[in-house]
């Protein structure tokens, strides 16, 4: 394929994604979310805003250690000490961007950065200098240009490629625009850049047209796109990168010689992992990987689909990498076979890890006659994104849920070698729950969300818990529980998010 066709896709999960509310991640989640995406074979992984807290900068630096094929990006203001914290971040990456970006739209300017339009020129060249000094790979952000001057735009945009950007991205930020005029206004920048620079869009779902919007750029001169899995992001989210690869793939007869890079089979499994991680699940009828996406509900449908696939189909649920959810094994599967499922699912775990998964399945095997491959992903996910255990739940004992009755909840707790047991009462018994975890770890929990969801079928299915939870005042941190027992699954929740909240100090 010829390398100017390409259209580079640039993930933006681990960084605008994270600003979706409540999605943020600790370190080890982060880092198994960029293997992922680097196995989807995303062009670049913007990998977090360095400057925001010393946590963003260790995760950005420990994701540049172990990506080696994709680009890895990190945002920055036009501030000199951003674009530094920018540039250490990445300094062990092989490949590496810094992104530094500037709003230009007159509300922006007038309000938020209250700069007169040559000054924001002035910084952004600035910005774009002092980010080559570090690099040759740096792009810049018209913040806002959705809304800002064509004629402004065209100024900034003149000026930072003579700095030495290399791309530029035209992000509609509040999601404002329509397909036809993003379309418009991008011929019209991609005319003027003349392939000086690579034209960039970034594009907010305010209107639901984030895709819509990508793809009209990307029609008219657009070559990357950037984009977040699930389509999570700020407000709305940003452009949904699975709905933007597949609609370019599966309409080759309007985009070819145009085509991406990315693995779509990996496009499901990654997908999930976000999915599991952040604990924000697709809706049902989410394109491409919500749960209903190949479900064929109607006779009329069923009755074509057997006939011929493509009668009711446009993609194969294949070609994003979804089978079956396969009843895979029980607990006479051996190691060999509980290995050779993960492959085939993509994962490929240290041997340590395997033996620690192979343990916990063993377990869940004897409590679950079938175990299904959504069952294997959540045990998986469970294990890579392991944080240090400063707490670790080892027993759970619970009484009275009779109305009428005095919820209690008897815990025991291993810290650092030592097991420690108290028992609490409560107005229910997750309450008493979480009260005697707060006074055995000796912190003051407040429950800002809790989901479960069944994770197979059967009555005997994983109960997949998530919490959000702001320990002493802080902001909510995401913990997740996973077992056949509902009580106890929130009680590792619990203290998972408390684990990572431990990490984040
Ligand atoms: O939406 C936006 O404008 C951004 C920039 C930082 C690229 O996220
Ligand atoms: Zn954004």
């Amino acid at each position: 394929m010829d390398s100017n066709n390409i259209i580079k896709i640039f993930d933006t999960t681990l960084r605008d994604g994270e600003q979706s509310p409540g999605a943020s991640m600790n370190t080890e989640e982060k880092i198994q979310i960029a293997l992922q995406l680097q196995r989807l074979g995303v062009d670049v992984i913007e990998a977090g805003f360095a400057a925001a807290s010393p946590g963003d900068f260790d995760a950005i630096r420990r994701i540049s250690e172990q990506i080696d094929k994709s680009t890895v990006c990190s945002l920055a203001r036009c501030v000199e000490k951003d674009i530094k914290a920018a540039a250490d971040s990445i300094a062990l990456a092989r490949h590496k961007r810094i992104h530094v970006f500037l709003a230009t739209s007159p509300i922006h300017m007038e309000y938020k950065l209250k700069m007169k339009p040559d000054e924001v020129i002035k910084r952004a060249v600035q910005a774009v200098q002092y980010a080559k000094t570090f690099m040759e790979d740096v792009e810049f952000s018209c913040e806002d240009a959705g809304r800002s001057d064509i004629n402004f735009l065209k100024e900034v945009l003149d000026a930072v490629i003579k700095a030495g950007a290399l791309t530029l991205n035209i992000p509609d930020t509040v999601g404002y625009r329509l397909p036809n005029e993003i379309g418009a206004r991008i011929k019209e920048l991609s005319d003027f850049v003349n392939g000086r620079a690579i034209i960039s869009v970034h594009n907010h779902n305010d209107l639901g047209l984030a895709v819509a919007n990508s793809l009209a750029a990307v029609e008219n001169g657009a070559r990357q796109v950037e984009c977040t899995i699930n389509g999570l992001g700020e407000r709305a989210g940003n452009a949904a990168l699975e709905e933007i690869v597949m609609a370019i793939k599966t309409r080759q007869d309007v985009f070819a010689p145009l085509y991406t890079n990315i693995n779509t089979k990996e496009i499901y499994p990654t997908s999930k992992l976000v999915s599991l991680i952040t604990g924000i699940e697709s809706q049902p009828n989410k394109a491409i990987v919500g749960k209903n996406a190949f479900a064929h509900e109607s006779g009329i449908h069923q009755d074509g689909v057997l006939k011929n696939k493509e009668t009711y189909e446009i993609i194969q649920p294949s070609d994003i990498g979804l089978d079956k959810n396969h009843l895979v094994l029980g607990k006479h599967s051996g190691r060999h076979a509980f290995k050779d499922r993960l492959h085939t699912l993509g994962y490929v775990l240290k041997d340590e890890e395997l033996n620690e998964a192979f343990e916990k399945f063993k377990i869940l095997a004897d409590q679950k006659k079938e175990i299904f491959d959504d069952d294997l992903r959540a045990l998986v996910a469970e294990e890579i994104t392991k944080i240090p255990q400063v707490f670790e739940l080892i027993t759970l004992q619970l009484s009275d849920c009779n109305p009428g009755g005095v919820p209690n909840a008897a815990i025991t707790i291993k810290h650092k070698e030592e097991l420690i047991t108290d028992a609490a009462i409560g107005n229910g018994t997750m309450d008493a729950v979480f009260k005697v975890i707060d006074r055995v770890c000796n912190v003051s929990g407040e429950l800002r969300d809790y989901k479960v969801d069944a994770l197979s079928q059967g009555k005997d299915a994983l109960a997949k818990v998530i919490v959000k939870v702001a320990f002493d005042g802080g902001k909510p941190i995401i913990g997740h529980g996973l077992n056949v027992d509902t009580m106890y699954a929130t009680a590792q929740a619990y203290i998972g998010a408390l684990n990572s909240y431990m990490s984040m100090k």
